[in-house]
């Protein structure tokens, strides 16, 4: 009898020293595959924002479970997909991309809890009062951050709450019905439906537009001030080869850096054909957009590693783009070609690490 349970301590401990021993994380050997994987270098998650039908792909899964550690729902976490009506809740997408990502392990970044551009018809056309308004809000914050409660990481609690160029709160029904403070109230649902929830405030422009810059750190420092829970900031980065420059990104990540939150950049897309010229990628734009990628990475390297809370790109091949639409030109912004095949900015991203 003692004999067999000290067989089977010594069992159990051989397996643990085992599997300490080939954590795939920190084992670049471990590195199979016809080239090497990002997240499996990267001391930080690198993420990819996807389709629940992609994983019907598997040309799409396997460059994605080689590749990336980290999943961002490009619109089936939107309230415009989930929200059917007051109480009402499609999970059907969701469920999926959450219950994917765990027999992967890979990280959940939920996008987005609340966001003027993905707002069901009966919240855009609204009219009762400003209670009823704010607990449908509460409740569908409640709803969403609980059913995921421990299984996602962190959410974008608020996209985009601030409009181009003036750094004012942007006229949506939840400023009409909540005031220009709904932001603070969003985060303090999110933080009761799930105390371990890492929330995040996310927008694009905090880069280039300096009213924008500056109405976002104020909110920050008067959210840290009253001891409004925050933990990081989504930089979302849609930006070009040659556009912004790193100063400015820099001042940005310094900014939030100062402040202790959490840095995400979330949407991250390279443009090389900003001005249209291209109707094919060039050796040269494909060379520039490696050269921005390295400096990204070099530079999110910088920052205090458990501030890191990684990189995430807005698609996985280019012909994936939302850009392709959005901006109505071809468009070549991410790390694979529409063949599957890494790019030279995949490398690049590796030879920053
Ligand atoms: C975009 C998606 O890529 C599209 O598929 C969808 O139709 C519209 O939204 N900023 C954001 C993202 O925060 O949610 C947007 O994603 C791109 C801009």
């Amino acid at each position: 009898m003692q004999k067999s349970l000290r067989l089977g301590a010594f069992l159990l401990i051989s397996v643990l020293a085992v599997s300490c021993d080939s954590s795939p994380v920190e084992d670049p050997g471990e590195d199979e595959g016809p080239y090497p994987s990002l997240s499996r270098r990267a001391t930080f998650p690198v993420g990819v924002a996807l389709q629940a039908r992609h994983l019907n792909i598997p040309a799409y899964t396997s460059v994605l479970e080689h590749a990336f550690n980290s999943i961002t729902a490009e619109y089936e976490m939107k309230a415009r997909t989930i929200w059917q009506g007051p109480g009402r809740y499609n999970w059907t997408a969701p469920d999926r991309l959450v219950s994917y990502a765990e027999g992967q392990d890979m990280r959940v970044h939920g996008h987005a809890l609340v966001w003027h551009s993905s707002t069901p018809d009966f919240i855009q056309n609204f009219s009762g009062t400003d209670e009823e308004f704010e607990g449908l809000v509460r409740d569908y914050i409640t709803a969403v951050v609980s059913r995921y409660k421990g299984r996602i990481a962190s959410w974008d609690v608020v996209n985009e709450a601030f409009a181009d160029g003036s750094g004012l709160i942007r006229n949506s029904p939840f400023r009409r019905y909540m005031g220009t403070d709904f932001v603070t109230r969003c985060f303090e649902y999110a933080r009761a439906a799930d105390p371990d929830l890492l929330l995040f405030y996310n927008d694009y422009g905090t880069i280039w537009d300096q009213r924008k810059r500056e109405a976002m750190f104020s909110m920050i420092d008067d959210f840290l001030a009253r001891g409004v829970p925050i933990d990081g900031i989504g930089l979302q980065m849609h930006i070009s080869h040659d556009w912004p420059s790193m100063t400015q990104m820099r001042q940005t990540v310094d900014g939030i850096v100062e402040r202790g939150l959490r840095v995400h950049i979330s949407e991250l897309d390279i443009k090389i054909n900003r001005h249209g010229d291209l109707e094919a990628p060039t050796d040269e734009r494909l060379e520039s957009q490696k050269r921005r990628v390295q400096d990204i990475v070099s530079m999110f390297r910088q920052i205090p590693e458990h501030l890191q809370h990684g990189i995430t790109f807005w698609g996985l091949r280019d012909p994936d783009s939302w850009l392709i639409n959005f901006e109505g030109r071809p468009e070549w912004a991410l790390l694979f070609d529409e063949n599957y095949d890494p790019k030279p900015a995949y490398f690049g991203f590796l030879e920053a690490l």
